[in-house]
């Protein structure tokens, strides 16, 4: 099977072209400005496409000339980024999944598995699942509606096999900052022996997942058979930010973490208040539920880092 990973070099899709390869999947990555340090590993068992989502004729050519059977849709322009810059990040966060879906539908390509984001719905402190109601707090999170609807039509126009899996904040090894990626940070700051000035207070909380459960969830998305709806939710967990911390010291007791309180960034992370994810429709469909528990995620967080920090450092 040929699968194409848009965003390929990205954070998420890096962890995903490293299991699919280890799967023994034929991996293309198409990406605007491949990182190849983050695949160092497996670069040799794998393509990599210097493309740009927003050309139609770079993704038509990819998907073409490599026999592509299934896409992870991956690539976009992520939340405080596309936020900074709106108009400049609409090409790449709607024409792109355009694009893309379009080179689904001339080429036969099987399924199209898109990730989505907790950012869709409406600010909330309950649990919700996937009915709960879609108000963006960003241009960000407009983008992820916009993409997913335009699947579920070309699912019901062309018969494209579109599933969007919808994340909270993803941690894990190598992710990039963004409003809400204090959590990993204090894990990978901390396994690198660095210190860090974790913004937030220390009773915040928002949802996130570790990497190997986005991974897994995306992975069962892809080969379900059949789904009973267009989009999943992968359940989160939500942490104390000292929870973390802690959680970390019993790892590494002098780790160099401090609070130190940003109100600007702080502000912007309580006032959007992303709610929990719940899960069980993606139990209960797909029969996957998230294997880490942050007892589970720190130490192989750490452990992880300190195997790849060619990789990380
Ligand atoms: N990381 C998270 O916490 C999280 C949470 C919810 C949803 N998501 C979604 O998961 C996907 C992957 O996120 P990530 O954390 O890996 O982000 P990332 O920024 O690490 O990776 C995105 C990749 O897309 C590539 N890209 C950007 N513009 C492109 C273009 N025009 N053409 C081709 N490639 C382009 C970038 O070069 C980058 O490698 C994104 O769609 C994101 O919105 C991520």
């Amino acid at each position: 099977m040929t699968i194409l990973i848009t965003g390929g070099t990205g954070f998420v899709g890096a962890h995903l072209a490293r299991r699919l390869v280890n799967e023994g999947e034929r991996v293309i990555l198409f990406d605007a400005s491949p990182n190849p340090k983050r695949i160092q590993d497996v670069q040799s068992k794998l393509k990599i496409i210097r493309g740009d989502l927003t050309v139609l004729s770079e993704v038509l050519d990819a998907v073409r000339s490599n026999g592509v059977e299934g896409i992870f849709h991956f690539g976009a322009t992520i939340s405080a980024a596309a936020d900074a810059r709106p108009v400049a990040s609409f090409q790449v966060n709607y024409a792109g999944t355009l694009n893309v879906l379009e080179a689904a539908r001339l080429f036969d390509v099987k399924k199209v598995v898109y990730s989505s984001s907790m950012a869709i719905y409406k600010p909330s402190s309950g649990k919700v699942n996937e009915d709960y109601e879609k108000w963006p707090w960003s241009s960000y999170g407009v983008s992820k509606v916009f993409s997913e609807l335009w699947g579920q039509f070309c699912n019901k126009k062309y018969g494209i096999d579109f599933r969007a899996i919808r994340f909270p904040t993803v941690i894990g090894p190598g992710r990039e900052w963004s409003t809400f990626a204090f959590a990993s940070f204090i894990v990978q700051k901390a396994a690198l022996g660095e210190s860090f000035d974790v913004p937030v207070r220390e009773d915040f909380r928002t949802p996130i997942t570790y990497i190997k459960d986005a991974i897994g969830a995306a992975i069962a998305l892809y080969k379900a058979e059949v789904v009973k709806q267009r989009a999943y939710n992968l359940a989160s967990m939500a942490p104390g930010a000292k929870e973390i911390v802690s959680e970390v010291r019993k790892h590494i007791p002098d780790a160099p973490l401090r609070f130190v309180l940003n109100e600007e960034l702080a502000r912007a992370a309580e006032e959007r208040n992303p709610p929990q994810l719940d899960g069980t429709r993606m139990e209960s469909d797909l029969g996957y539920k998230p294997q880490y528990s942050l007892e589970r995620v720190v130490p192989d967080f750490i452990q992880e880092i300190r195997n790849n920090k060619a990789m990380y450092a």
